[in-house]
């Protein structure tokens, strides 16, 4: 049996349906991230497992015990939302302690839980500050240390690091790590940033419309995503994707330059394809393997982000640009305006069924 088992969740607003037959199993020790985009249901799913939210049906097991219909202080979890949600008139010392003498926690065994605590986030300098008298960081900081003091046997944060800058985002995302390195307690952690999901994750769940649409480490969601939806969202710049027809036995686009005849397609023919392509399976460069393809097509735009830069091509008889990623010294090949090869190793092709969204294999299957 799994640390946590959410099986067949159902939760609704009013005549809203927002979690839809959600289940997911997590084992004990895992670094869990809910992603999904604005509204998906994320934070109503955490606050579920917190036992802030009723549900119509399903169950919420938390270490062999069902804890559906559980209060939420009864069930040894701690939350750490984007707000903060620090008490303004307390300093840091009794924001911290605060929930433990309410537990009746012996005086000196808080202390010394308060002091671990503090030593370990680096908060120990500001213990007799108010939260207005600290930055957006130390608070942060603060309010994890106020969830850890008790020692759950589960973490939810909830945005925790949203309203922070991006540079201190980043320090405290490494912090958040190692702090569940170090204690190895059981974490979820709802974000809608997929590079926050893809680095601090051992597995991701990508939810979109209170739906699984995929759970995994995050190289599945990357290399293997099941449907369109996983694979669009996840990568920056987004896949590209083309719309394109499988006539007889050749796989074609509305652009004529682009045709590769198949072999073992039966089960393909005469469908709607899209096809996937990430930025960086593309290049000016040939591949040097037998199944490279070649396209030539006009520059639109070049964007230099340092260490690599992604050039954009125009496709005719698409709206949207393809993004090719290149390294940063091959930038002065390329002219905004002017025509240019671009290779690609079909083993990195991916072909979706436009109907059903879902992945059906990668093109190298079918030449
Ligand atoms: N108290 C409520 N009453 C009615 N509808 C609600 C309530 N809380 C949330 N919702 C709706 O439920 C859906 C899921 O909301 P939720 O807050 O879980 O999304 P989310 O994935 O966390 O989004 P975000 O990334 O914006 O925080 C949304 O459509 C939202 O409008
Ligand atoms: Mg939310």
């Amino acid at each position: 049996m799994s640390f946590v088992d959410i099986k067949k969740v159902n939760k609704y607003y009013d005549s809203f349906h927002i979690l839809k037959d959600l289940s997911l199993s997590i084992n004990k020790g895992e670094f869990i991230v809910f992603l999904g985009p604005s509204g998906s249901g994320k934070s109503t799913l955490l606050r579920v497992i917190a036992g802030l939210e009723q549900i119509k049906s399903g169950s919420v097991i938390l270490d062999g015990e069902d804890i559906t219909t559980k209060a939420p202080y009864k069930r040894n979890v701690s939350m750490v939302f984007q707000s903060y949600a620090l008490y303004p008139h307390m300093n840091v010392e009794k924001n911290i302690s605060y929930g433990l003498k309410n537990l009746g926690v012996p005086k000196e065994e808080i202390n010394k839980r308060v002091s671990d605590v503090a030593d370990m986030l680096e908060i120990k300098n500001y213990l007799n500050r108010k939260p207005q008298a600290l930055s957006g960081g130390q608070r942060q900081r603060v309010a994890i240390g106020r969830a850890v003091v008790h020692e759950p046997k589960l973490f939810l944060f909830d945005e925790p690091l949203s309203n922070l800058d991006a540079k201190l985002r980043i320090k405290m995302r490494y912090e958040i790590k190692k702090l569940h390195t170090s204690l190895k307690i059981t974490s979820i952690y709802v974000t809608h940033d997929q590079i926050e999901a893809m680095t601090m994750g051992d597995k991701i769940l990508l939810i979109n419309e209170g739906k699984v649409m995929q759970y995994g480490t995050p190289e599945e969601l990357y290399n293997h995503p099941v449907n369109i939806f996983v694979a669009d969202f996840i990568g920056s710049p987004s896949m590209n994707m083309f719309e394109t027809f499988i006539k007889d036995d050749t796989l074609q686009t509305k652009c004529e330059s682009i045709k590769i005849k198949l072999k073992n397609c039966e089960s393909i023919k005469n469908k709607n394809i899209i096809l996937g392509i990430r930025g960086e399976h593309l290049s000016i460069n040939k591949h040097n393997t037998e199944k490279d393809l070649s396209f030539n097509l006009k520059v639109d735009m070049l964007e230099n982000l340092g260490a690599h830069a992604y050039m954009y091509l125009e496709i005719p008889s698409s709206k949207d640009p393809i993004n090719v990623r290149i390294d940063s010294r091959d930038k002065k090949r390329v002219n905004i305006g002017e025509y240019t090869n671009i290779y690609v190793d079909a083993n990195s092709i991916y072909l979706f069924d436009k109907e059903t969204e879902m992945f059906i294999g990668f093109l190298e299957e079918f030449i």
